[in-house]
C-alpha cells in the first residue's frame, strides 16, 4: 500500500465540489476501518473510527505506540461528548463553550460503550473538538468520533504539515488530508476533570490562567516530571504519553543558556570540523560571524511565543540533520507564556 502525492489534497477549502468529494472519500475509508491523517490547529492527527476496535488497533501498530497509552477522541461539537463520557460535570460544558472548537482536551469518565482499547484500558477518556474547517467538515459528515493521536511515530516530533506526515508515515496511511500548516503548532492543553480538583496534565497554548478565569477556581498544573512520579503513587489518571523523553529528534538535543551554548560550540568546533560533523542551533540571538555553513545550521527564533510554537516542530525537523552531531537550543524564558514550549523542549532534550 502506498500513498501517492495526489492523495494529499490542498487546503483550498473554497473549492467546494473538490472538498465534498474528498470528504466523502475520507468518510468511506474511515467507515471501512482504515486510517487517514487529518489536519488540526495544533498538529496533524492519525485518525480512525473510535468505535472500530480493529481500526484503533491499527493506530497503535502504525505509530508503534504502547497499547497502554490512551488516544484523544475528536468530536464535531460538545453535544457529542455524551456519547463518549458519563457523569459529565458542569465545568466540562463551561470549558467546552469557551474553548471549543480549540486546543483543549478534557479528561472525563469513559462511557461504557466506548471500546477500552481507545483509552488504554482506563475508565477515563480524552475528548476534544479541533478547530480546523476541513476536519470539522469531516467530523460532521462522518457523524461519529475519531480517535486520533499525533501522526508521528511514538516518541518522535509531531507533524505540523501534511508533508511531515507523508515523510514519516506516508506508505501506512490511506489518505492524508492537507489542511496547510497547523496554526498553533504544539499539542492541546489537557485538563482532567475527573477529580474534585481541576488538573492540567499537559500544558498547551491555553494556559492555566485562562482556564481559571472561566471556572473561577484555581487549577493545578502538573509538569511531566511530576506526572511521571505521581501516576505511580496516586489516583491521578495516568498520562502515559507524558514520558519525560518525547517529541525527540533522532540526534541529541541540548538546552542551554546563550552563554553556555556559545561555549559549547567553541568547545566542539575543532573536533566537529575534523570529523566532518556539524552542530545545529536554535537561538534567539543572531548568528555570530564566525558561524559559517561549515559549522551547521543556525536558526534565529522569534521572541514571540505564539510564533515560536507555530514554527517549533518544523524547525526541529530541519535541524535534525544526519551529519549533525547535536542540536543546541537556547532555553526560552521561564514565564507562563513559554511554559508549554519549555515543556516540549525539555522532553525533546537529551538528559545528561
Ligand atoms: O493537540 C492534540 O491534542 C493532538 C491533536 C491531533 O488533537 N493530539 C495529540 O494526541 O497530541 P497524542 O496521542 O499524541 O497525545 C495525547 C495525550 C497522551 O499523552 C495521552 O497519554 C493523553 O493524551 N491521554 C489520552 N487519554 C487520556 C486519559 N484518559 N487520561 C489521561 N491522559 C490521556
Ligand atoms: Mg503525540
Amino acid at each position: 500500500m502506498s500513498t501517492p502525492w495526489n492523495k494529499i489534497v490542498t487546503k483550498d477549502i473554497n473549492q467546494k465540489p473538490n472538498q465534498q468529494h474528498l470528504i466523502q472519500q475520507a468518510v468511506d475509508l474511515l467507515k471501512k476501518g482504515q486510517l487517514i491523517a487529518i489536519p488540526t490547529e495544533t498538529v496533524y492527527g492519525l485518525a480512525a473510527d473510535a468505535h472500530n476496535e480493529t481500526a484503533v488497533a491499527k493506530i497503535f501498530a502504525t505509530k508503534q505506540r504502547p497499547s497502554t497509552n490512551p488516544l484523544i477522541i475528536h468530536l464535531y461539537n460538545s453535544a457529542a461528548m455524551e456519547a463518549f463520557a458519563t457523569h459529565i460535570p458542569a465545568k466540562a460544558y463551561s470549558l467546552a463553550e469557551h474553548f471549543w472548537p480549540g486546543p483543549l482536551t478534557l479528561i472525563l469518565e469513559r462511557h461504557p460503550n466506548v471500546p477500552k482499547i481507545v483509552t488504554g484500558n482506563q475508565d477515563t477518556i480524552a475528548l476534544r473538538v479541533p478547530n480546523h474547517p476541513l476536519t470539522l467538515e469531516l467530523l460532521k459528515a462522518f457523524g461519529g468520533g475519531l480517535a486520533a493521536p499525533s501522526a508521528n511515530r511514538y516518541g518522535r516530533i509531531s507533524p505540523t504539515t501534511a508533508r511531515h506526515v507523508q515523510e514519516e508515515l506516508g506508505n501506512q496511511v490511506d489518505l492524508i488530508l492537507d489542511g496547510g500548516p497547523c496554526n498553533i503548532g504544539i499539542e492541546s492543553t489537557i485538563v482532567s476533570l475527573v477529580d474534585s480538583e481541576v488538573t492540567i496534565l499537559r500544558q498547551g497554548s491555553i494556559s492555566a490562567l485562562q482556564i481559571e478565569a472561566v471556572l473561577n477556581e484555581s487549577v493545578r498544573v502538573k509538569t511531566s516530571a511530576q506526572i511521571n512520579h505521581f501516576s505511580h503513587h496516586s489516583r491521578l489518571p495516568l498520562v502515559p504519553g507524558m514520558e519525560l523523553s518525547h517529541y525527540a529528534p533522532s540526534i541529541p538535543l541540548y538546552l542551554h543558556s546563550l552563554e553556555d551554548l556559545l561555549t559549547k560550540i567553541e568547545a566542539l568546533s575543532s573536533s566537529l570540523l575534523k570529523h566532518n560533523k556539524t552542530v545545529n542551533i536554535l537561538s534567539f540571538a543572531s548568528k555570530p560571524d564566525y558561524f559559517s555553513p561549515d559549522f551547521g545550521i543556525w536558526i534565529r527564533a522569534e521572541q514571540d511565543p505564539i510564533l515560536y510554537a507555530k514554527q517549533l516542530y518544523g524547525r526541529l525537523r530541519n535541524l535534525d540533520s544526519k551529519n549533525a552531531e547535536c542540536i543546541l537550543v537556547e532555553t526560552p524564558p521561564q514565564s507562563i507564556e513559554w511554559a508549554a514550549i519549555l515543556d516540549r523542549l525539555q522532553r525533546a532534550s537529551t538528559r545528561i
